[in-house]
């Protein structure tokens, strides 16, 4: 299995566009510690492959990206589609810059997909330049290729602030992908929101080869400490990596190798030299960073 990661910071981005916290003001005055929003590229068959999550930064994502780039023909892409793990802005917002398309294959939860079409009217809005092929994510392996096959592991019903109030409470609003190479075995596990630790969740992450998760926020105070928020790290849906309820020792011993992604640019891991980087190491933890490629 090839994987590119193709972004790993939380909603805003580093720098977010209207913020002067340490962490952005460091990546302006350091420009190689800016990252872009949190995705992922996987390769399904030679020559295609699939985004996880469409990120405002999509579309310099895959210029950044050769392996993404069109070609021979005109218009010719090998993004075959593009998998959601949630219905999030930060995940969601890039489908629309690929209207360019003729049609575009999207897999989805339930939830997430009817979020879509009922909040920014992504149907209605998209229909009169691509034509959307929804695909469902379950719990049920998906192919998506003789390479790859998806299946969502149902983590949490938190939804967007866009459609709090809307749907069912179903854990399929909020999902980590776990996909696999049938040929080999191979797996990955990819978890940019963490509400909670399911014991499918657990049991995804002894399986897996790589496990990708959730480092929005150092530890739970984070949010209220900096100024950004009046909730806590999980109030905001997001499990804190360090202290008791942190997903630090859960991820502990596992044969897996073991990344953070999604940071928020509160987090004191956007400093590479921040001291959190070796306690990371110390417990067999990194942060994911912008461009890197897994094979697995
Ligand atoms: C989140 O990860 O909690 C959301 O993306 C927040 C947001 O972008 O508003
Ligand atoms: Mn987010
Ligand atoms: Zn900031």
């Amino acid at each position: 299995m090839l994987l590119q990661v193709l972004g790993t910071a939380a909603g805003g981005g580093l720098p977010q566009w209207n913020c002067a916290c340490p962490g952005c003001a460091g990546a302006r005055a350091h420009p190689e510690r800016r990252r872009r929003h949190a995705s992922l590229a996987v390769r399904a068959d030679a020559g295609r492959w699939y985004i996880v999550n469409a990120t405002p930064d999509i579309g310099d994502q895959i210029e950044d990206t050769p392996a993404l780039h069109p070609g021979p023909g005109a218009r010719q892409t090998p993004v075959a589609g593009v998998v959601l793990t949630d219905a999030e802005l930060d995940h969601t917002l890039g489908v629309a810059r690929l209207r360019e398309a003729d049609s575009l294959e999207l897999v989805a939860t339930a939830p997430v997909r009817e979020a879509l079409r009922t909040g920014p009217r992504l149907d209605a809005v998209l229909g009169p330049y691509a034509v959307l092929n929804w695909r469902e994510l379950g719990t049920a392996p998906l192919p998506l290729g003789p390479e790859l096959e998806a299946v969502a592991v149902p983590v949490a019903a938190k939804r967007p602030r866009y459609a709090v109030g809307t749907g069912a409470d179903d854990p399929h609003w909020v999902v980590a992908l776990v996909l696999r190479e049938p040929a080999t075995g191979k797996s990955l596990v990819y978890a940019p929101a963490l509400a909670a630790w399911p014991d499918a969740l657990r049991e995804a992450v002894e399986a897996a080869d790589c496990v990708i998760v959730d480092g929005t926020f150092w530890d739970e105070d984070e949010p209220v400490r900096t100024g950004i928020s009046t909730r806590t790290a999980s109030g905001m849906g997001h499990l804190p990596i360090d202290g008791s309820a942190g997903t630090a020792h859960r991820l502990a011993g596992l044969r897996a190798r073991r990344l953070y992604t999604h940071l928020n640019n509160t987090n004191p891991l956007t400093d590479p030299a921040d001291d959190r980087h070796k306690q990371l190491a110390d417990r067999g933890l990194e942060a994911a960073a912008d461009g890197m490629v897994i094979e697995l």
